[in-house]
């Protein structure tokens, strides 16, 4: 088990859907037309950190009539989810693997392969043999360290596509004298180590440019924010859940001002999470004009 509940994915699938920056996207699709032509045919997609497929279902429509996706995740229960998830999100099956399923989606036939792999141990080797045209993730990297980062992009070949890396903005309507310390105590949180050694939590978007830039890929970063309302209560709810946990295991705040701000977080009306999409292109990619 992950800690990621295929419930909490489920609630913030379609707003992570509608947060993903359209000019980075516009950009991935440019660069990819480019190499692979206007009708994007026979794509090879990696899909790092899947979780229960929520990447692969946002980014399907956006390409050609065949695809062939692996999905990797290191918690068994998500990528049966997953499997679960897609099944009945595509129109037809076509066919059935042990490990992968054919389906048709609209006018899409799309083979997907669930992997199971520990990312920290195996990046090199999921890269080499899943030969993909580009490399996604999705809400994956601030769980992980800047070293493991710095690897990352010392291996990557590829084009490569993350979307709603957390970026450290986090505000709540009404407002709450306790709402800085607890960001202070919950970005310490997101810095412990999440299986990949201390992460970066909200420095990941910028240590991830930073990186690529290093490796001389060309670096296309846009906002993803999350714009939550009363209307996204069940999520909210989780979400605030999820820091009040993360904050009291840190001891840095007492268990009376934590309730306090719990309380008020119960009204919020508003709420922005702030996240970044990063596209990278290596250096060979590039028109010559
Ligand atoms: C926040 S979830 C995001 C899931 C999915 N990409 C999405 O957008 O809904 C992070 C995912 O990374 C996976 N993960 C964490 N550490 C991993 C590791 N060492 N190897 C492979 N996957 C890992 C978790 O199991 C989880 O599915």
């Amino acid at each position: 088990m992950s800690g990621f509940s295929s419930h909490w994915l489920g609630l913030r699938e379609p707003v992570d859907h509608a947060s993903r920056s359209a000019s980075v996207q516009a950009a991935m699709l440019d660069y990819l037309r480019q190499r692979h032509g206007a009708d994007l045919p026979g794509l090879r997609l990696l899909d790092l950190g899947s979780g229960s497929g929520s990447n692969m279902r946002a980014l399907v429509p956006l390409f050609g009539d065949k695809q062939e996706w692996t999905l990797v995740d290191n918690d068994q229960a998500l990528l049966d989810a997953s499997r679960q998830l897609t099944a009945q999100w595509a129109d037809e099956i076509l066919s059935e693997q042990s490990d992968g399923l054919q389906v048709r989606k609209a006018d899409k036939t799309v083979l997907i392969r669930w992997l199971r792999a520990d990312l920290n141990k195996d990046i090199e080797r999921v890269l080499l043999e899943s030969k993909p045209d580009m490399v996604t993730a999705a809400a994956l990297f601030d769980l992980i360290s800047p070293a493991w980062i710095t690897r990352f992009c010392g291996a990557l070949k590829t084009p490569f596509y993350t979307v709603l890396t957390y970026d450290g903005r986090s505000a709540w309507l009404p407002a709450h004298e306790a709402d800085e310390d607890l960001l202070t105590a919950f970005h310490a949180h997101q810095m412990t180590d999440k299986g990949f050694g201390a992460a970066a939590g909200p420095q990941a978007a910028a240590v991830l440019a930073q990186c690529l830039q290093t490796e001389q890929f060309t670096v296309v970063r846009g906002d993803s924010a999350w714009q939550l309302s009363t209307q996204h209560r069940a999520l909210l709810d989780l979400l605030h859940q999820g820091m009040v946990e993360a904050v009291a295991q840190t001891g840095r705040v007492s268990a009376a001002r934590l309730a306090q701000w719990s309380a008020t977080r119960m009204q919020t009306t508003d709420c922005l999470i702030g996240h970044e999409d990063t596209l990278a292109i290596p250096p060979g990619w590039l028109p010559k004009n």
